[in-house]
């Protein structure tokens, strides 16, 4: 059955089609009361929606692409589904999640589900405060300087991409950044062994770009500040796999890669770390302010916080992280595994210890040819294969929510490509 609602719905057919879809358990009843949070609320939601069982959603419909961009990006297609069939009433609540005010006790209680949810997933213990906030992992890369340095402080880079490098550039603004190891020299292809790293003694914290998405490159340890600071952008891999949340002070990502639309930045932050931010702070900027008002000093991206909320709850139900890690690893092995044994027509360029699970960037020894494959694998419903403009070549993105048919049917369509080109 096709639940997609085509272009020339109207308002009135699909509330009837959410009729349709409509079952009469609730979906959830909550009486959220965090530790962290002041906000108590309890809800009782008469409408549920039917998501497909994971079974049902394996294989993406015909109606859609296999979507490879780096972000946004694909979304899981039972969130999509339960986003559609809630968007025009949600829940019995008589209006969209877009239509209503961020202070009334149904987007409260989807804020507070979200949060409690992404604790779950990430094991986040009480001492971490959890922030939605806006303005990208870019505005970050000023945030935390602001916030957990004064202007003669010291910080640590280990830059091991472009992103790691715009985050040094823009912290040069607000303190005293060193560039500890960088792997520019090699077009960043690795990470540096960590007992070699020369940190600064007195270094406030050290920033790591836990996934670098254009390069192709993760850690897949971490290393051990001197002064026990870790800060680490996951953008590119956030609830791709367990983290221990315990060993960073702070740990920032957009959702528009593997948790949400864009618009929503999500910050884990150690609580002893807040409400010491420089004096001239926005305070959009200022963490004491989104943690003393529960993310809820302005305005939210409300409508990307609920989305967020949806896939916390699908990788709760396929069985946590931990199963969620399993499943990319699987996907990753065979993407790598075909370019690896296509006897160099295809080729990647990062160090295997540290090529990433959600970012596989590859180029094709006849680079004449990468313009043809990335046309022909458009033409087979496989999306955005360009690699980034700043270092060429093709990049597949498999974040979570690409479906393990979609890995499957790109390392066919590579060796048939290679079949016909080599
Ligand atoms: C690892 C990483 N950090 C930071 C950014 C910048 O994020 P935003 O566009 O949300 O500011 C990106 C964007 O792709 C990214 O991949």
């Amino acid at each position: 059955m096709s639940m997609a609602m085509s272009s020339t719905s109207s308002p009135h057919s699909l509330l009837l089609q959410n009729r349709r879809l409509s079952a009469a358990k609730p979906f959830f009843n909550t009486a959220v009361s965090l530790p962290n949070r002041r906000i108590s609320t309890s809800i009782t939601c008469v409408a549920q929606t039917q998501t497909p069982s994971p079974a049902q959603t394996q294989t993406q419909s015909q109606d859609r692409v296999f979507n490879f961009a780096a972000g946004p990006a694909t979304l899981p297609e039972r969130v999509l589904l339960k986003a559609q069939s809630e968007l025009y009433n949600w829940r019995g609540s008589g209006m969209s999640v877009m239509e209503m005010s961020h202070r009334g006790k149904d987007f409260l209680s989807i804020i507070n589900k979200a949060e409690s949810d992404l604790r779950s997933l990430l094991g986040i213990p009480d001492d971490y405060a959890v922030l939605f906030l806006q303005g990208g992992a870019t505005t970050q890369f000023a945030a935390i300087p602001l916030n957990l340095c004064t202007p003669d402080d010291s910080i640590d880079f280990v830059v091991t991409g472009s992103w790691g490098d715009k985050a040094f550039k823009e912290a040069k603004k607000f303190c005293k950044p060193n560039l500890i190891w960088s792997g520019k020299s090699d077009n960043y292809t690795n990470i540096p062994a960590f007992d070699d790293l020369d940190q600064t003694s007195n270094a406030r914290y050290l920033h790591i770009c836990a996934n670098e998405t254009i390069h192709g490159v993760e850690f897949k340890t971490f290393p051990t500040p001197r002064n026990g600071l870790l800060a680490a952008d996951m953008s590119s891999n956030f609830c791709s796999k367990p983290v221990n949340v315990t060993k960073f002070g702070v740990i920032y990502a957009g959702a528009q890669k593997n948790v949400g639309p864009s618009g929503v930045t999500i910050v884990i932050i150690r609580k002893d770390l807040i409400g010491n931010a420089q004096e001239k702070t926005p305070v959009m900027l200022d963490y004491k302010i989104h943690s003393d008002n529960n993310s809820l000093y302005n305005t939210p991206p409300c409508y990307g916080i609920y989305i967020c909320g949806l896939v916390f709850e699908d990788l709760l139900e396929q069985g946590g992280l931990e199963e969620v890690e399993r499943k990319n690893k699987h996907k990753a092995n065979l993407l790598y595994n075909a370019i690896d044994e296509s006897k160099g027509f295809y080729r990647c360029p990062v160090e295997k210890s540290v090529r990433s699970l959600m970012n596989v960037p590859f180029t094709l020894e006849k680079s004449e040819l990468e313009a043809e494959f990335v046309k022909e694998a458009a033409k087979e419903k496989m999306l955005q294969l360009k690699g980034h403009r700043s270092v060429g070549g093709m990049r597949a993105s498999i974040y979570n929510a690409m479906p393990l048919a979609g890995v499957e049917k790109l390392v066919a369509f590579m060796k048939d490509f290679q079949a016909r080109h080599a």
